[in-house]
């Protein structure tokens, strides 16, 4: 028996040793250390023999068995390091090759330009704040002059959450909102920029689009202040050759109102395609704050007065780009967006 077990394991010496890859060197582990293997069997005879040869036999048998254990590893080792040493030889990384370039995205051009208006009205003096795009009736309409039968409803159709709580169809909420909150300090000089809802969909109108509101309240504002203000603002954002003109309009929120149109931006003046040969385009909704605006605001009509607009964002990045279709704005098309 010992004779039987000293040739096997020279047998298997041998062969780990020969073997040519890790393949083969598997199929020698099952031969010899497999369920099935030699040595393996030998070990699970053991319970046939006497007690004294089974010691012995035992003894040896498990010492053979993690001889060969580790000499099998330590040629697994040798053709793992092979490998290694094989690859580091052959595949050869050429660090002045040009990298994967990492495609960067580009702002959104309501973004650039939300951000540009924005900039103009802090060079006035204006702050900005935010107000919530899910609003109460109350803010949105009520506080605003606008009571529940009233006609102009109408002209913003509205999603309604609950009774009393829908999506703003204008800034104009934050008017209030922000009167409340500053009251009774002056001048409440600020711009509410953000997302509005209306029940609208086409070429020109969006379910959601912008606004940027702006209020402004002190002891003596005018519709002179109105003028200057938005002249200034016009000229900055459409170029100083700009001319504007206020036509009288309507609106519950103020009074009077009026509406500002500017000189064409697409020919100046002439007539084209885009201004239907008015020369003309309308560009912001404005007027004096209403004294009952001003009193859900919390301030006193006889002391105090403002001025508040409201203009769209999309409508000016269309005019300023030369962008035919809202829609493009919201498709999300790559070929449109890296164009800013
Ligand atoms: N909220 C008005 C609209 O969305 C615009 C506006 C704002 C008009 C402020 C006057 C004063 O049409």
């Amino acid at each position: 028996m010992h004779n039987r077990l000293q040739q096997l394991g020279r047998t298997a010496e041998e062969k780990v040793r020969a073997a040519a890859d890790a393949d083969s060197l598997k199929d020698i582990r099952v031969e010899f250390l497999g369920r099935k293997g030699q040595i393996t069997s030998i070990l699970r005879g053991l319970k046939d023999l006497d007690p004294v040869e089974r010691t012995a036999v035992g003894q040896a048998s498990n010492r053979l068995k993690d001889d060969l254990e580790q000499l099998i590893e330590a040629k697994f080792q040798e053709f793992r390091d092979q490998e290694l040493e094989r690859r580091l030889m052959q595949e050869k990384i050429d660090v002045t090759l040009p990298g994967k370039p990492v495609l960067a995205g580009t702002r959104h051009p309501l973004h650039l330009v939300m951000e540009e208006l924005e900039n103009i009205f802090l060079g006035f003096g204006f702050q900005i704040v935010e107000g919530p795009e899910v609003e109460l009736d109350y803010y949105n309409f009520e506080a605003l002059n606008v009571p529940a039968d009233h006609p102009a409803r109408d002209m913003q159709d509205s999603f309604y959450i609950t009774n009393e709580l829908l999506l703003r169809t204008h800034t104009s909420p934050g008017q209030v909102r922000v009167m409340e909150e500053y009251c009774p300090n002056l001048p409440v000089k600020i711009i509410i920029p953000g997302k509005v809802y209306r029940r609208d969909d086409d070429a020109t109108h969006s379910p959601m689009f912008h606004q940027i509101e702006g209020l402004y309240i002190g002891e003596r504002v005018t519709f002179a202040d109105l003028k200057g203000i938005l002249m200034r603002f016009a000229q900055q954002i459409f170029g100083s050759e700009v001319k504007v003109r206020f036509r009288p309009s309507y609106f519950p929120f103020t009074e009077p109102s009026a509406e500002m149109d500017v000189s064409c931006v697409m020919c100046g003046g002439s007539g084209c395609r885009t201004c239907s040969d008015t020369g003309w385009l309308e560009i912001l909704g404005s007027g004096m704050v209403h004294p009952n605006v001003l009193k859900s605001g919390g301030y006193d009509p006889e002391q105090v007065t403002g001025f508040a607009f409201g203009m769209g964002v999309e409508r000016i990045a269309m005019l300023k780009y030369g962008i035919n279709d809202l829609r493009l704005f919201f498709d999300n098309d790559l070929r449109f967006l890296s164009q800013f």
